[in-house]
């Protein structure tokens, strides 16, 4: 198998290349990926010189340089996108043109050879806030954030090529993911650094909105699955069914750092702030027999312990430009925020 594993840079797709490599001794992967603000060549150093990895440069809505490294690949991963809820409120452009439009470069590509399955990797957000039960795989899709709405437009454009086409596409869509290598703009490597540096931990609102916390191996595990058993055609849940408020996400992060309960802030809510995520994880359960493995304590150590093995990494982007955009997001909050 040859993969073409788009945004591999990034948090999931690193994690998701690593894995690959590692398990699956006759596999190659090529990664494509734009090197944006969130991708990280660092992510992927100790597989340099891996001669079945092969590292591109380039932007997946350039049809040329899509053509040119999908070229051998029998199957497409597509991590590649704008991920930030946050971001794409201040600004959906990049998140339209990537998540959706990008998708269509992907897949006018992958039509165009006979080959084995697209796999478009989604998010549970596109069920929109679940205020009670659980979101199952034929749902209708609520998005409600621009990031949301971009990843359902990505989605349902792949699938139209399945239905269209008959082009092999499945969908996977995952629950929040935490571990090595997330950009420190999400909740979990925020708060984690956060606390170590002795700074705030800006809590959106009353900080009782709810996620499903996946670790990111689990996730990778359940994507391996998906490539190797899925059915073309399916959109398959991935989680772990268990939530967490952001409060009690806050304590944890307290506990495992040390760090002083004073930090805490709470700072006007995002605007459309989903409420709840949940997920019925039923189906991969049964049809593929996939379970996670990593319980959220668990999980958790795995990944302080690795931001504070990899201080480097993190202090390189806190000390550059996401500087301004720290500023930005959360200085006239913090300026405005409560304790406990
Ligand atoms: P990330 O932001 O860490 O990484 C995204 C990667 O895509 C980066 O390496 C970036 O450089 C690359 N990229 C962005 N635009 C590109 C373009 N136009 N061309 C090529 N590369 C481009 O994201 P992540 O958290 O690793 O998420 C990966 C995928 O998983 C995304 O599709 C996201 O929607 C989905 N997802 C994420 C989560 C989560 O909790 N992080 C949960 C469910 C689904
Ligand atoms: P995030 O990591 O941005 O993921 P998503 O919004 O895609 O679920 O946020 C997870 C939760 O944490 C979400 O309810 C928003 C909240 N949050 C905060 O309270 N403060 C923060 O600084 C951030 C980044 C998120």
């Amino acid at each position: 198998m040859k993969l073409l594993v788009t945004g591999g840079a990034g948090f999931i797709g690193s994690n998701f290349t690593r894995m690959v490599l590692a398990e699956r001794l006759t596999w190659e992967v090529v990664v494509l990926d734009k090197l944006t603000y969130a991708g990280r060549m660092e992510n992927l150093q100790d597989l340099q010189g891996d001669p079945r990895f092969t590292f591109v440069k380039g932007d997946i809505c350039d049809p040329s340089i899509v053509s040119e490294t999908m070229t051998g690949c029998d199957g497409v991963v597509n991590f590649a996108a704008e991920t930030h809820v946050d971001r794409s409120i201040s600004d959906a452009f990049s998140f339209v043109r990537t998540d959706i439009d990008g998708v269509r470069v992907l897949l006018e590509e992958f039509r165009k050879e006979d080959r084995t399955l697209f796999l478009q990797i989604s998010t549970d957000e596109v069920y929109g806030s679940v205020e009670t039960g659980r979101s199952t795989e034929t749902d209708l899709l609520a998005p409600r954030s621009p990031y949301a709405a971009s990843k359902a437009g990505g989605e349902l454009l792949a699938m139209s090529y399945r239905t269209t086409f008959g082009t092999p596409v499945v969908v996977s869509r995952a629950s929040n993911n935490y571990g090595p290598c997330q950009y420190p703009e999400k909740l979990i490597p925020l708060f984690l650094t956060n606390a170590m540096d002795g700074e705030p931990l800006p809590l959106y609102g009353d900080g009782l909105n709810r996620r499903d916390w996946l670790f990111v191996s689990d996730h990778c595990r359940a994507l391996l699955h998906i490539l190797e058993s899925g059915e073309p055609g399916q959109v398959y849940n991935v989680g772990t069914g268990r939530e967490h408020t952001n409060r009690e996400i806050t304590e944890a992060i307290l506990t495992v750092t040390g760090a002083d309960r004073s930090l805490v802030r709470y700072i006007d809510d995002r605007p459309g702030h989903d409420r709840r995520y949940a997920l019925d994880v039923a189906f991969i359960e049964r049809s593929l027999g996939w379970k996670p493995e990593i319980g959220f304590e668990e999980g958790l150590q795995l990944t302080v312990d690795w931001y504070r093995e990899n201080r480097s990494w993190w202090e390189e982007i806190k000390s550059g430009k996401f500087r301004e955009y720290y500023r930005d997001m959360y200085a006239e909050r913090l300026r405005d925020s409560r304790g406990e």
